[in-house]
């Protein structure tokens, strides 16, 4: 399956988000991820539709909106007035709203969907919605902040995911990935590699999204060839 590469602008910085965004899609990033937190499902506050606004002016690949919100039913409109067609609606099956109602509202408005779960929630809560969304969030931390460290212990779910997933879906692995672990990730299913202080946190981040990107597509071929 083909590497795709998420800089989620967690760890950018917030007084130059226009020179850091840039920088990453000229590295050839695949998509911006945007962590959006209410204070409720996750201890902090981040980005709104405010600022998803002005990303949409200078955004040249798809965003990614990680809704790590309660009621993610209630940001659907208010993102799709600020997104793009197509962009990712990324919300969790641990938030308070009916998955499916949030799945169907989200596809309705011109969004593109994914389901997202966090370390501790069982895999199987999410099996019978892999084949309605367009793609599978697997939390490598738990979420709310940036620069955490990666929980290895979520990759035989990973694995389990990838193997019972509709053939062609693109799962995301989401927290603390650095070049040191990006391997076991892709190794185990991941294809879609979300990272915030691995890319803007580098002293270079166009080689940094290099790097993540060769050394996920290396170790997604030696899966390949083993059969
Ligand atoms: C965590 C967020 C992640 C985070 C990743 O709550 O969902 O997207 O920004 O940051 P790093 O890559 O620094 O762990
Ligand atoms: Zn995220």
């Amino acid at each position: 399956m083909k590497i795709k590469i998420a800089a989620s602008i967690l760890a950018a910085n917030p007084l130059r988000l226009e020179e850091d965004v840039t920088k990453a899609q000229d590295a050839g990033v695949d998509l911006i991820h945007v962590d959006i937190m209410d204070g409720h499902f996750v201890p902090n506050l981040t980005m709104g539709p405010f600022i998803v606004a002005g990303l949409k002016r200078i955004a040249s690949v798809p965003m990614g909106l990680h809704l790590m919100v309660e009621h993610p039913s209630r940001f659907i409109t208010p993102f799709r007035e600020v997104a793009n067609d197509g962009d990712f609606f990324e919300f969790h099956i641990e938030s308070k709203d009916d998955p499916r109602e949030v799945i169907r509202l989200a596809r309705e408005a011109g969004f593109r969907t994914a389901i997202s779960l966090n370390p501790p929630t069982h895999p199987s809560r999410v099996e019978e919605l892999l084949g309605e969304v367009d793609m599978l969030l697997v939390m490598s931390v738990n979420p709310g902040f940036a620069g955490q460290k990666f929980i290895p212990e979520v990759l035989p779910k990973l694995r389990h995911l990838r193997d019972i997933a509709p053939e062609g879906l693109d799962i995301e692995i989401d927290g603390g990935i650095t070049e040191k672990n990006v391997a076991l990730a892709a190794r185990e299913g991941a294809n879609v590699i979300a990272a915030a202080s691995a890319i803007f946190k580098a002293p270079d981040p166009t080689q940094a999204v290099k790097d993540l990107r060769r050394l996920a597509q290396e170790a997604s071929k030696l899966v390949v060839e083993r059969g």
